[in-house]
């Protein structure tokens, strides 16, 4: 085992408790929707956000209890994100994780619900005491988190991704289609360290700097393992950008020049991570690892 497959099973393990302790337990009359939102949040997924905020909050010596908190609430928006990407009205998807999506295990409308109380419920996590003593951190969290999530952020991101099957996205259109549908919340779970750490302006720049081009190649190596990846490996179906007929940079650069594009972008990520010396270790592993993960 690696030093990084070590911390992402450490993570994911650590962020898996905390959410289910977090989630509302399936009881009284609202019992399904909490069994939706559990069934959407626990048990899967590569809980790469829980490890930028974890790798983050750690180059400024915040606790791990509150960074795990924090970590708690980027993935239930991250979770939310994926139920109602997979619903029939946008990608309609049946596999996710290697299960049945919220919606074919329960109905939509539980599925839509389930997506809204998890985006809510992040909020709610981030404003509690508990996740930072300094309410104006707490502040600056939710202001983050929603600005990332937002129409401005990633529900943007997913509107013009929806139009991307119908007009014609230039490179430019894509790279701000991409920034906006994955590359916020990326962005805000490296910058959530640095918030809850009250960093300097010059390392929140350089984890800035950072989440910016590991968001633009975890998306290129999304899009690449559409058409390359096996569906059992990466628990989700492929090939399904190119039957919506949708602009992505595979389709528009080619296989081998996206594969370029997202080395390089992963290459500067980690440049721009030279003001911590070796205690950005973890975070330039994960930059190598998102663009030649199989999953
Ligand atoms: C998939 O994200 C959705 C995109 C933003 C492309 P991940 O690949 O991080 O999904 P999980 O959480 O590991 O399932
Ligand atoms: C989903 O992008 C991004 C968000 C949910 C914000 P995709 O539609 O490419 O993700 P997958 O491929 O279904 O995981
Ligand atoms: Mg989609
Ligand atoms: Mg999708
Ligand atoms: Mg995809």
């Amino acid at each position: 085992m690696t030093d990084l497959q070590r911390a992402m099973a450490d993570v994911a393990a650590r962020v898996e408790k905390t959410l289910d302790r977090l989630l509302p337990k399936p009881v009284d009359t609202e019992a399904r929707l909490f069994e939706a939102m559990r069934y959407a949040t626990l048990g899967g997924g590569k809980r790469l956000r829980p490890l930028l905020v974890l790798a983050s909050a750690r180059l400024f010596n915040v606790a791990d209890d509150c960074a795990l908190r924090v970590a708690a609430a980027v993935e239930c928006v991250h979770c939310y994100s994926l139920v109602h990407d997979d619903l029939p009205a946008m990608d309609d998807d049946q596999l996710r994780r290697g299960r049945p999506t919220t919606h074919i295990q329960f109905d939509e409308a539980t599925a839509i619900l389930a997506g809204d109380a998890l985006l809510t419920l992040a909020f709610e996590i981030l404003s509690n005491p508990a996740t930072h003593e300094d309410p104006l951190v707490r502040c600056a969290l939710v202001s983050g988190l929603a600005k990332a999530a937002g129409g401005q952020g990633m529900v943007g991101g997913q509107m013009m991704d929806m139009m991307a099957g119908r007009g014609s996205f230039d490179i430019g259109a894509v790279t701000r289609l991409q920034r906006l549908k994955t590359g916020e919340l990326f962005a805000f779970a490296c910058q959530s360290g640095a918030i809850l750490g009250r960093a300097d302006g010059a390392r929140r720049q350089a984890l800035a700097a950072y989440a910016h081009d590991l968001g633009l190649a975890f998306q290129i190596a999304d899009d690449l393992l559409d058409i390359e990846g096996r569906e059992e490996e990466v628990g989700k179906k492929t090939g399904k950008d190119a039957a919506a007929g949708k602009a992505t940079f595979v389709s528009i650069l080619g296989p081998e020049r996206a594969r370029a594009q997202a080395n390089l972008l992963a290459e500067q990520a980690s440049r721009h991570l030279d003001i911590f010396e070796d205690r950005a270790e973890t975070l330039r592993q994960v930059a190598r690892f998102v663009v030649d993960r199989r999953v």
